[in-house]
């Protein structure tokens, strides 16, 4: 059996992938405190102790607006470890499974980015995302980007939870109308990771991955909407199963969600206004078509159902 070290198992898609790598092969799961991306000695440490065939790196620096005053911290997590882990990776002729962001795009584009667009991020943590990717390209090993969006999901810190417990607590609530993206289900982003990766390089076969399929990845739920458009839906869903689940009036209803712009509500870091990303190359090399974001929550929605049963 092939040995998988997965990083940021504790995180929304780490989570996800512990369950859906382990028919792959026997998954590692080192701590934060065991494998510290911000130390380069703890990483090469650690791998040269596990000696995995695969490595799959979904932990990162999330905080998109403490990045900006953690810059140093952000880039050693998300900019420098990917490129050691690369390094490693091929030293002991592994592979390499990355995860990086919409937020590598600054958003000036009309429609959806392809893969090929240039990258030009408007902040620090797309920045050092950016950068991640670059260290594995430089290195030239086997290996699978996955850029991803507006990722929530039944567990962790996301925007549907957040918009749920503030529709809990307040009448009123503004949310911003003029950034587009796809939100995308921490879950379906670790099946199809799963699958992809079972395509590119069988785990129970002493087969090299299928070197044409290394690059980058768009993975996101298909479609777009706003953050204002995606509150309303998240509230809507769970209207629609309020009932019937017996979970608590919300005192926050969809029409009391004003939209308001990005310049109404000021952050640290500047967000792109279009960050919806095309799958289509996903799709084309390894036959895997993403569902949309609206079905995609109300499986979200019926997962959290089970949860708080
Ligand atoms: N969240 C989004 O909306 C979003 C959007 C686009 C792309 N992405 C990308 O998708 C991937 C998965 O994101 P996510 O939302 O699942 O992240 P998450 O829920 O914020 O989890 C991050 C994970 O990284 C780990 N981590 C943080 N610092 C670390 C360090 N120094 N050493 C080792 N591990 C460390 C955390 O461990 P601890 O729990 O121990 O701190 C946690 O397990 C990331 O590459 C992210 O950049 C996310």
């Amino acid at each position: 059996m092939k040995t998988i070290l997965l990083t940021g198992a504790s995180g929304q898609v780490g989570w996800e992938l512990k369950r859906t790598l382990a028919p792959l092969g026997k998954v590692v799961t080192p701590t934060s405190r065991e494998l510290d991306l911000s130390n380069p000695d703890s990483i090469r440490r650690v791998l040269r102790d596990v000696r995995p065939h695969l490595i799959v790196n979904p932990a990162a620096y999330t905080a998109v607006d403490k990045a900006e005053t953690e810059i140093d911290l952000a880039m050693a997590i998300n900019g420098v470890a990917p490129g050691i882990l690369a390094e490693e990776a091929k030293r002991m002729h592994a592979t390499l499974v990355h995860f990086s962001t919409d937020y590598v795009f600054d958003g000036s584009k009309p429609g959806p980015y392809r893969e090929t667009d240039p990258a030009n991020p408007v902040g620090s943590y797309g920045r050092s995302k950016l950068a991640g990717e670059e260290a594995i390209r430089a290195i030239g090993l086997p290996h699978l980007i996955f850029r991803t969006s507006w990722v929530y999901g039944a567990r962790g810190k996301n925007f549907m939870r957040t918009i749920l417990r503030l529709a809990a607590e307040r009448d009123a609530l503004k949310v911003v109308d003029d950034q587009v993206g796809a939100p995308t289900l921490s879950r379906m982003i670790a099946e199809t990771t799963s699958l992809a990766i079972a395509r590119w390089c069988p785990m129970s076969s002493n087969q090299s991955p299928l070197a044409e399929l290394s690059g980058i990845y768009h993975l996101t739920n298909a479609g777009q909407v706003s953050w204002h458009g995606f509150a309303c839906a998240i509230l809507d869903e769970y209207e629609a199963r309020r009932e019937y689940r017996n979970w608590p009036r919300l005192m926050l209803a969809p029409h009391a969600i004003k939209p308001i712009t990005t310049a109404e509500y000021p952050t640290p870091a500047q967000r792109p206004a279009n960050s919806v990303l095309d799958n289509a190359k996903l799709a084309k090399a390894f036959g895997l078509e993403m569902p949309d974001w609206r079905d995609a929550l109300q499986m979200a929605m019926d997962e959290a159902a089970t949860l708080m049963a």
